[in-house]
């Protein structure tokens, strides 16, 4: 009797397996299984190659918002939504309902004490701060020059050169490196690193550092907290490329901050 429960009992367990094996094989229908213990997180981790895709497609069929449920030991549950009226309920019109709150920070230590880590007094100081700079004349005028510009001379040639000659090129890293010239103009005030131009070149260590810690955060969300603190502390896989780009970050912040500061102490004395 004893025999045959356990065999009834192989038996199950084998077709489950089996089950799981072809649900993953199955290429993704755009829905993540909520599976009993570990919830949606194999699902995610089985399209993290293809993420973006998949993010697109999960929130299309979800009317823009969907609820991502983790293990349920973890606390990973996570919402996702690129509903407008959602983000502008969370980000300004009850913002206060939202407290990041020290996990955030922690997960986004990268960033310091900058306005996307902080809550309540200190955000608020730091936003009406970012708020005058924006609406300075001055950075207006040179944040729409800058784009104008860098749309004429970067990305309308790229376009061309590259309908004329039929081939295929990356959108993304085309707008992310659109996006990386024109912020470091208006918010550094030195030139153009030209990332973005017709011959398309490497992008230099400051950009290769910013999509570094873009990619380690976003393990970071999808990894058991004790998973990434441990790999940061024995400094291997994404965490250890975080670290350096932490490194290379701070070394240029700090030339264009001197070089600023030199550039103003040279103006005092003229
Ligand atoms: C989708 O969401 C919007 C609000 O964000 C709501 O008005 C609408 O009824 C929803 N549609 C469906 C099919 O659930
Ligand atoms: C959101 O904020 C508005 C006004 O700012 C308030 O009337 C409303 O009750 C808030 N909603 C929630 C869910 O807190
Ligand atoms: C980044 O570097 C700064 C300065 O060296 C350091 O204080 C901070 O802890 C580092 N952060 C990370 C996430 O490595």
């Amino acid at each position: 009797m004893a025999s045959i429960s356990l065999f009834e009992a192989s038996v199950a367990f084998f077709c489950f397996i089996i089950l799981c094996f072809f649900h993953f094989k199955k290429p993704h229908d755009g829905f993540l299984r909520n599976w009993p213990g570990v919830g949606m997180l194999p699902g995610l981790l089985m399209e993290f190659h293809q993420i973006y895709e998949f993010t697109v497609e999960i929130l299309r069929n979800s009317n823009l918002t969907f609820q991502f449920k983790g293990p349920w030991f973890l606390g990973m549950d996570m919402l996702f939504t690129v509903d407008q009226a959602n983000i502008h309920h969370i980000i300004s019109s009850n913002f206060t309902n939202y407290i990041k709150g020290p996990e955030f920070k922690e997960v986004f230590d990268v960033l310091g004490d900058g306005i996307l880590t902080a809550d309540s007094e200190l955000w608020k100081n730091l936003r009406k701060a970012s708020k005058v700079m924006f609406s300075h004349q001055g950075f207006r005028r040179l944040s729409m020059s800058t784009t104008r510009r860098k749309l004429e001379e970067g990305l309308v040639p790229l376009f061309n050169r590259i309908s004329e000659e039929g081939t295929v090129v990356d959108l993304q890293d085309v707008f992310v490196r659109f996006m990386f010239d024109t912020t470091l103009v208006t918010v550094t005030g030195s030139s153009d690193p030209r990332s973005l131009s017709i011959e398309m070149p490497e992008v230099g260590e400051f950009a290769k550092a910013l999509n570094d810690v873009g990619e380690a955060i976003m393990y970071r969300h999808v990894k058991p907290m004790f998973l990434w603190k441990l790999q940061r502390w024995f400094g291997f896989g994404q965490e250890k490329k975080l670290s350096k780009a932490n490194d290379t970050l701070n070394r240029m912040c700090t030339v264009y901050i001197n070089k600023e500061r030199g550039d103003k102490i040279t103006r005092c004395y003229q």
